[in-house]
């Protein structure tokens, strides 16, 4: 695959330097960063509210290694962060960019047709300044610019170090690979043509419906990346099969286009999702024996050799997928909430860049075991 030939379509008029952080509206922000904290294995990082002046709302940031997530509730009927927990229960607001210049970020990016969100702000405390500005994406979904290069203090200003008492072992989770937007009926070409033109990606992989589908239902995907491959966001939308898709019970739940996955890194699967299950986190059912009789020959087909046992991996119920530059391993949570929304996504590369492809018949039969429970096949 002549991946860095395709990356080098990507349009550099916003550069960007990684994820900065995740941030999820949620309606009970202490109660969440406790359960990201024990479970996930997140370490206390910062932390705003009513003792640091900010009587709207309050905010809690997790750190594990390059990953910071942040968890927002409001504090007053008031808040705007309400109506979105109204209409979407908790789910991703903002899924922030860390960018050189974040008015520069706006101004390339609004000027080419983005819709704004945040105007360029500086916010400024003892330990010196950051710059952000915002746009949104699909849905109520939305990217803030993040500018920190004069910036020395515990995550923005206006957020103080949290000190806790309790911290849980991390589970070896780096960095966020990829985060997966499920938007409407016929709706991904208009995102996809949005990532191109108003965010310079490029459309580095694509999966039809003839590829991802069940005997019930079926979806289509396309991979955004941009130009030095650090930030992938696959845009998936429903199509038509004889049962409602997963990807549209996820829009019914969470009443219209928004974040379905995250998906983050480890460089030991087997450790961190035996971890993980052992903190009680629940993952969709691992797939039959025939999908693990036929691994080794879809590891051939590519001339690999799996390093992992395969009794370990089937026991805990991690898929594998090859492709010709190496393997990957993954396994996906159940819903993180009570809505069938957002879930994680924990993956080990082995040299492959895909996304599991190979997978997706597997994996979609179990999610509709999952949907035929909660009666919404
Ligand atoms: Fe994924």
């Amino acid at each position: 695959m002549e991946l860095e030939k395709i990356f080098k379509g990507a349009k550099d008029f916003l550069p960007l330097l990684g994820t900065d952080y995740v941030e999820f509206y949620v309606g009970n922000a202490k109660q969440a960063a406790h359960f990201y904290k024990s479970a996930f294995g997140f370490q206390s990082y910062a932390y705003k509210g009513l003792e640091t002046n900010s009587t709207d709302c309050v905010s809690y940031v997790l750190v594990q290694d390059k990953i910071r997530l942040v968890l927002t509730s409001p504090l007053n009927s008031k808040s705007p962060i309400n109506d979105h927990i109204v209409k979407h229960g908790d789910g991703v607001k903002i899924i922030a960019l860390w960018v050189e210049d974040a008015e520069k970020s706006w101004e390339e990016t609004t000027s080419r047709g983005a819709k704004s969100f945040m105007k360029p702000t500086v916010e400024k405390d003892e330990h010196g300044e950051i710059v952000r500005s915002g746009i949104y994406t699909y849905g109520e979904t939305v990217h803030i610019f993040v500018e920190r290069k004069n910036y020395k203090g515990t995550f923005l200003p206006g957020f103080q170090k949290w000190e806790s008492p309790y911290e849980s072992e991390p589970v070896g989770l780096k960095y966020i690979d990829h985060m997966v937007g499920n938007v409407g009926w016929n709706e991904m070409n208009t995102w996809v043509k949005f990532y191109e033109d108003v965010m310079g990606f490029v459309n580095f992989l694509s999966f039809d419906d003839k590829q991802i589908n069940t005997e019930y239902s079926a979806l289509m995907s396309k991979v955004m990346s941009n130009g030095n491959g650090r930030i992938k966001f696959p845009i998936n939308e429903p199509a038509e099969g004889k049962k409602k898709s997963q990807i549209e019970e996820y829009l019914d739940f969470y009443e219209g286009p928004g974040v379905q996955h995250i998906a983050v890194a480890t460089d030991d699967i087997i450790s961190t999702v035996s971890k993980l299950r052992s903190r009680g986190i629940e993952f969709l059912s691992t797939p039959p024996d025939e999908y693990y009789k036929a691994v080794p020959f879809r590891l051939e087909e590519h001339n690999h050799q799996l390093k992992e046992d395969i009794e370990t991996l089937k026991g805990l119920g991690i898929l594998i997928d090859a492709d010709e530059e190496g393997y990957l391993l993954q396994i996906f949570t159940k819903p993180l909430q009570d809505r069938p929304t957002l879930f994680f996504e924990i993956i080990q590369r082995v040299g492959a860049r895909g996304f599991g492809a190979g997978n997706f018949k597997a994996l979609f039969e179990s999610i509709e075991r999952e949907q035929a429970k909660r009666g919404t096949l």
